[in-house]
């Protein structure tokens, strides 16, 4: 571990050195004044008076040396079964138009962007074409319905909205027209235009006066030129769950983020320009801001758009295929998505079929990795499965086992250890510094390194009070493990109320908002339970206003459409029961933690405040019958 933690520990002795040098690998029009400007702490600044344009590092400087033939971007879509190949020059090209068509929409520096699209090259187009002229994007997961559309307009408020006539999952086209038509109509703010790409699977009817058709734009477009951008100036927002309905706008600036996700490119990937990196997962999330846009490109990597599942498109050989059949030598996905295949595969014949022989690494985040899953994928590959861990506030591994620099022992059920600049500290309720093996809440002593959220948007009061406020000096990651005698971490929870839905963040309370809504619901809990594919799925307990004498099991009908359409399929809610009461401690918290562990099977603890006791047998029943339940009172 020698050379890692040379690496590690001057990071933290000497940051401003460590990450000035690793600017070096980026082209700055005006080189900065300070690597880091402390002086309004906790806002933090890196690489302060600095210039650049992202989209320049990622595009136009590999064309003006050389990579115009490469390609760029490969689009591999089971579902439509098309490929398209984009090399550096066409993205250019391609970029700098959709740049035009911006500008032309009266879009300029600071103007907020929403871009709601399937996985096609256009969401990278745009995302891209934004950075070209200082504009701040705002990507919004296909899979969101409208009011979450919505509540992301209003909070961002765009000039434009960029979005398809459809996306498509397997088995259903889904239409977004009707879906951007329905978040406007609930908007406050109203985008001034939308940009609609048809595809041929179907198209959309355009509102007169508002929607322009991508293709007639782009035809019409002069191309625009990159600007000089702040490297303090925001490059994007992307909202992720927070405790309540309201998301959090996760800001992201343009020098440290470009410098940062660099770095990390040969340091953690271990991967060349050239190669051909892909992240298996969607453009809406974090993961896909920088690991399917901007990591592999400001690297001078081939990245892959994939629009299809590890299952069903067609098989559970499909991630095989797309990587002998594009040279991929990194993938990283989620570990649902391994265990999808392991799970139609068991034995991973399908792996017979293919020549993965060149593949050199996989790379699992976004929820906790099972051991089990990890041993499956590294015998049936034969190469290093990599468990590393991140949020979308921090926009790159926090920790991770850095195969370039050198490959570390791997501890299954462990990321690893912790990344340049990420000074990670484990507490106690009251701050103090907990030992080896101990279990805590899992914190970052700010400064944060570069391309970490500096704020939140529109929010710095909510940015001090959500992340700094718990433990001052200390950035609250809302995880909570402990760490070994080797300094490896070990995730084991949240301390918030969020879960993890196959890789994707979601907020109980944000759904207990949408039950609550339901005229029938007096109050409800919605906790996460353990699922063998999904990691966790939502459960909703709702108990019924006094009077109401409907069918119990309509009303939990309506409850799972009602979640559908305002949150979105994403949220993969269908458990859902009416009980009589709800378990409370004596103040009148609901007891969420007590029903999870009954609900999993995990040992617990008669909470010494419960209100009474016997409601939660009344629960075990309950989630007996919804299929869980089993969990045992210690003592
Ligand atoms: N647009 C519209 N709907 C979408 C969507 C999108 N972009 N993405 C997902 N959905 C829908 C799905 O169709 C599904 O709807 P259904 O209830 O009608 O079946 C629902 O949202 C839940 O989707 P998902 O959680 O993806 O489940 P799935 O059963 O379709 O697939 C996996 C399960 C494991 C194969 C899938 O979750 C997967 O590939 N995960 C990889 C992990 C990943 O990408 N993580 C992101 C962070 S790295
Ligand atoms: P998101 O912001 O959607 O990327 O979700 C971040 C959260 O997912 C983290 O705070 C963790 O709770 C969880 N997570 C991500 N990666 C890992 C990992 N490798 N191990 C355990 N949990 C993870």
């Amino acid at each position: 571990m020698q050379r890692y933690r040379e690496i590690y520990e001057r990071s933290l002795r000497d940051p401003e050195g460590f990450w000035g040098e690793a600017a070096e690998a980026i082209d700055w029009v005006r080189r900065w004044d300070r690597v880091l400007n402390a002086d309004n702490a906790p806002f933090y600044r890196w690489f302060d008076g600095g210039q650049l344009n992202t989209c320049y590092n990622a595009v136009d400087r590999h064309v003006e040396r050389g990579r115009g033939d490469q390609a760029a971007i490969i689009h591999d879509s089971p579902v439509t079964g098309s490929l398209r190949v984009l090399s550096y020059a066409e993205l250019a090209d391609e970029v700098r138009r959709f740049a035009g068509v911006l500008k032309r929409c009266g879009v300029g520096r600071g103007d907020r962007v929403i871009i709601y699209m399937p996985m096609v090259p256009e969401a990278l187009i745009a995302m891209l074409g934004c950075a070209r002229i200082g504009a701040i994007h705002s990507v919004v997961f296909g899979g969101f319905a409208s009011n979450e559309l919505a509540a992301r307009i209003d909070d961002a408020e765009p000039r434009l909205v960029v979005t398809a006539s459809c996306g498509i999952e397997p088995g259903r086209v889904v239409a977004y027209k009707p879906l951007l038509d329905g978040a406007i109509a609930l908007a406050r703010h109203k985008p001034e235009h939308c940009i609609i790409l048809q595809r041929p699977q179907l198209r959309a009817e355009l509102t007169a006066g508002r929607d322009l058709d991508w293709n007639e734009a782009m035809a019409a477009a002069e191309p625009a030129d990159w600007v000089p951008v702040a490297a303090t100036d925001p490059l994007y927002i992307l909202y992720t769950s927070g405790t309540t309905g309201q998301p959090k706008g996760i800001v992201r600036d343009n020098g440290g983020h470009a410098v940062a996700l660099h770095w990390t490119m040969k340091n953690i990937y271990n991967v060349d320009p050239g190669e051909v990196y892909w992240a298996a997962s969607d453009v809406g999330w974090v993961v896909g801001h920088s690991y399917i846009c901007y990591g592999p490109l400001l690297h001078g990597n081939t990245t892959i758009i994939y629009e299809g599942k590890p299952v069903g498109t067609p098989d559970a050989g499909a991630f095989w295929r797309v990587i002998a059949q594009h040279d991929v030598k990194v993938l990283f996905t989620a570990p649902t998505a391994f265990r999808a295949i392991k799970k139609e595969d068991p034995e991973g014949r399908l792996l017979g079929q293919y020549d993965l022989s060149r593949f050199r690494a996989l790379f699992l985040a976004g929820e906790r990795c099972d051991p089990d899953t990890l041993f499956w994928a590294r015998e049936r590959l034969g190469v290093p499965v990599i468990d590393h861990w991140w949020q979308t506030e921090t926009g790159w591994a926090i920790c991770a086992d850095p195969i370039g620099i050198e490959m570390l022992p791997v501890k299954p059920g462990s990321p690893s250890v912790p990344m340049p600049g990420y000074d990670l500290h484990i507490l106690d309720d009251e701050g103090r510094e907990l030992g080896a093996n101990q279990m805590g809440a899992i914190v970052i002593r700010t400064p944060l390194p570069p391309g970490c959220l500096p704020t939140l948007w529109n929010a710095d009061e909510r940015f001090v009070q959500a992340y700094l406020s718990r433990y001052p000096g200390y950035y609250l990651t809302g995880d909570a493990g402990h760490r070994d005698e080797d300094g490896y971490l070990f995730i084991m929870s949240r301390i918030d109320d969020v879960i993890n839905v196959a890789g994707h963040r979601l907020s109980t309370g944000a759904i207990e908002e949408v039950l609550a809504g339901h005229p029938d619901v007096a109050e409800c809990a919605v906790i996460g339970v353990a699922d063998s594919l999904k990691g966790e799925l939502p459960l909703g307990l709702v108990v019924l206003k006094a009077g109401v004498d409907r069918d119990g099991a309509v009303i939990c009908e309506e409850l799972v459409q009602k979640v559908r359409r305002e949150i979105g399929p994403v949220a993969a809610f269908k458990l859902v029961a009416v009980v009589k009461r709800l378990p409370k401690t004596r103040s009148g918290k609901i007891l969420r933690g007590t029903m999870k562990c009954i609900a999993d099977g995990t040992e617990w603890k008669m909470p010494a405040t419960i209100d009474d006791p016997a409601i939660l047998d009344e629960i075990a029943e309950t989630l007996r019958s919804l299929g869980y339940a089993g969990g045992r009172a210690a003592g």
